[in-house]
Parts: structure tokens; C-alpha cells; sequence
């Protein structure tokens, strides 16, 4: 096994809004450049070139990988082209981080891991962009909850109310065929801090949701767009953890743009993401008792789009690259959180609890 260089180069593939946002992060931080990037569209290119003059630009991915001299590639491009680029990427050899979901379905994750594991090379690290784990609030609950702050953990609720999905290039967001649907999409990252929390494998899935207010009068080359935009999710874990998911995405007027509340046998935990606040209240303490902490982003982190997420999780992989550590962030915990939103669009769809060994056989 070669040692890693002083200096990681990158490669991104899909330099539109996140491909863009990863460049930004990895601007900032020291030992790393970004020498090339490809993308399809150039609108999306002339961006990425206005923030990495010297790197050179490709339409096609492909000649990229051949050609460039790399150590870590960043894959951000729509998610139903996660599953054909991985392939190129993985079998290329290089170091990985592909954006969120893994991809738009359990069957597609599965060949990745089958790709990853007859491509596998001692040191490559491969890694899935479930950033939110890194969200400062977030990182600092699921702390808490590990070194047993709340006793016996039982529940989980996290609410994202929000905004409507933005305008993303060719629109490919407006359609679960590209997405996985919104509760693979977007929810994977929540469906990720949930697998987390809970230290347990889900069981079933109950959802209920639709789409009642965004997009509904959105047509694209003669076909309307069909995402959902709220929903209840409710997951069963092996371990009796109960974990549910509210949703909006027509809630701009919300003060935390996401919200984690946990209760266990000893104390309820709650964390405001946007307000960077955790609460922690014990039985015994009362609503008296409830002692309320700011959490400080740890110093020299980039905000950027998320919350100082991005650029952790880039610090926490190249970590993991430089000392050959495995990912903190696997195939498996993306596989997982898919299945999770999976199952959740075929409960809305067929009005039945869903068995993730359903998904998972
Ligand atoms: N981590 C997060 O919180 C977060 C936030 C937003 C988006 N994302 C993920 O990032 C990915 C990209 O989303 P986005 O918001 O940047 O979308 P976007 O539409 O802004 O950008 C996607 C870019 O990929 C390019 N592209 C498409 N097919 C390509 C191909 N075969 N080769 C090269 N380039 C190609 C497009 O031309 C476009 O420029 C998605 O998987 C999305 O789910 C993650």
C-alpha cells in the first residue's frame, strides 16, 4: 500500500450547485487542490472555472479520470447518475466521496457494493455524503445520546420544515425517477442520523404523505412533476427505538429549518439545528431544570450551505485518507438510509407497513 501524498489532488465530477459547494470547502481547507472537474453543462462549468482558475475542465468524466493525475474524486451530480459513474470511479481506484443518496434504490446500492468489493484496494477510502451527522448541534446530540446523557434511549423525532426543492440544472429534481423520491433524496440524510441514534437496525416502515402544494402546476416536456413535498415516517428498530420523521417542505416560515427531539428512560434531548441550541432536560429536573447550550462550531470551520457540514466532513475523510483509516461514512449506512426512504414511498403508495427485509433480502 502506497502512503498518501502531502497533498490531496481532486477531482469533482457535476459542478453545479454542490459540486460547486464542495470546491468552495475544499478551497479552505490546507493540503488539498482541486485540479479538474467535469461536467456536462457548461453554464455549471464556467462557475466551477470562476473558482478554480487553474484546474483543467471536462465535459466527459471519463476522459477526466484517464487523464488527470488523482487522489480523491467527488462525485456531484444528479442522483440517478450516481450508480454508472460510481462504477467508472470505483474501478478507476481512486479515493471517493459520493453525494447523497448513494443511490435512487436499494438494488442500486447493492451493485455499488458489489463493485466496491471486487475493486477494493487496502487504503482506498470510499465515502457517502451523509453530512448532516457533522452539523455541529446534531454531532453534539448524537454524542450525548452515545455516552448516555438520556438514559435508555426510545425515541426519535426529527422535523425538516423548509423551503420547496430548489431549481437544479435541467430540472432533474422535479422527478422521483431522478431522486429515489423525496424520502430517499432528501430524507436519506435524516434516515442516516436516525440509524445513528438509535445503534440499531430498522424493522418496518409506516409512512403517509404526498404532494399537496409544490410544483403541482410544474410541466416539463409535457409531463408534471410528481414530487412529494410532506410526509409522516415512522421506523421500528431492532433494538425497540422508535423513530419518526415530520416533513414539510412548504414551511419556509419556520424558525429551525430542522429540529431533533430525542426521550429516553432518563432525560429528553433536543437539538435546534438552525439555532445551533441543545436542550437537555432530566425527569428528575423538570421543565425548571432544563439547561440549554449553545454549541460552537469547532474554530476555523467554513459555514458554507450546511452548517459547517461540508467542510467536517471533507476534514473528517481525508482524515481517514491520510491515516489509512475505513470510512466514518459507508456504503452501508448510505444503502440503509435509502432503504429506509424506499420503504417509506412504497408504504405511501401501497398504505401498508413495510418490512425492510422486504428491501433487504
Ligand atoms: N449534501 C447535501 O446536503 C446536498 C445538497 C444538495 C445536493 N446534494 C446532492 O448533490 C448532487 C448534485 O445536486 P446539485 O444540487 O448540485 O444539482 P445541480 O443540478 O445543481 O448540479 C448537478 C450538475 O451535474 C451535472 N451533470 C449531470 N450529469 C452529469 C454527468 N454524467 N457528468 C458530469 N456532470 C453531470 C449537471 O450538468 C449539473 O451541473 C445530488 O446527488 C444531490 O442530491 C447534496
Amino acid at each position: 500500500m502506497n502512503s498518501p501524498p502531502s497533498i490531496l489532488r481532486y477531482g469533482v465530477i457535476g459542478v453545479g450547485m454542490m459540486g460547486c459547494e464542495h470546491i468552495r470547502n475544499l478551497l479552505a481547507i490546507e493540503n488539498c487542490e482541486v485540479v479538474a472537474y467535469a461536467d456536462l453543462h457548461e453554464q455549471s462549468r464556467q462557475i466551477a472555472a470562476s473558482l478554480v482558475k487553474d484546474a483543467k475542465s471536462y465535459v466527459d468524466y471519463r476522459a477526466m479520470l484517464t487523464t488527470e493525475k488523482l487522489d480523491v474524486v467527488v462525485i456531484a451530480t444528479p442522483n440517478h447518475t450516481h450508480r454508472r459513474i460510481l462504477e467508472d470511479v470505483l474501478k478507476s481506484g481512486l479515493n471517493v466521496l459520493v453525494e447523497k443518496p448513494l443511490c435512487i434504490t436499494v438494488d442500486e446500492c447493492r451493485e455499488v457494493i458489489a463493485i466496491e468489493a471486487q475493486t477494493r484496494r487496502l487504503g482506498r477510502v470510499v465515502w457517502v455524503g451523509l453530512e448532516y451527522r457533522f452539523m455541529a448541534p446534531t454531532a453534539r446530540l448524537i454524542s450525548e445520546v452515545k455516552s448516555g446523557t438520556c438514559g435508555d434511549l426510545k425515541m426519535i423525532s426529527i422535523r425538516e420544515h423548509r423551503f420547496p426543492f430548489l431549481t437544479k440544472v435541467d430540472n432533474w429534481n422535479r422527478f422521483s425517477r431522478n431522486t429515489g423520491g423525496t424520502l430517499v433524496e432528501k430524507c436519506c440524510h435524516f434516515f442516516d442520523v436516525m440509524n445513528l441514534l438509535a445503534r440499531s437496525k430498522p424493522v418496518s416502515v409506516y409512512a403517509s404523505g404526498a404532494q399537496d402544494v409544490n410544483h403541482l402546476d410544474e410541466i416539463y416536456e409535457g409531463e408534471r412533476s410528481d414530487i412529494l413535498d410532506n410526509a409522516f415516517v415512522i421506523v421500528d428498530y431492532e433494538n425497540g427505538v422508535r423513530g419518526m420523521l415530520d416533513l414539510s417542505m412548504f414551511a419556509e416560515g419556520s424558525k429551525n429549518e430542522q429540529e431533533i427531539c430525542i426521550v429516553g428512560s432518563g432525560a429528553k434531548i433536543e437539538a435546534m439545528i438552525t439555532d445551533s441550541i441543545i436542550r437537555i432536560g432530566t425527569r428528575d429536573g423538570g421543565r425548571n431544570g432544563v439547561t440549554e447550550i449553545v454549541v460552537q462550531q469547532p474554530q476555523g470551520v467554513v459555514p458554507g450551505f450546511h452548517a459547517g457540514a461540508s467542510f467536517l466532513e471533507h476534514c473528517a475523510m481525508q482524515r481517514a485518507i491520510r491515516d489509512q483509516q475505513p470510512s466514518e461514512v459507508t456504503l452501508h449506512d448510505g444503502l440503509v438510509s435509502v432503504a429506509i426512504g424506499q420503504a417509506a414511498h412504497i408504504s405511501i403508495t401501497q398504505h401498508r407497513s413495510v418490512a425492510i427485509a422486504e428491501l433487504l433480502k
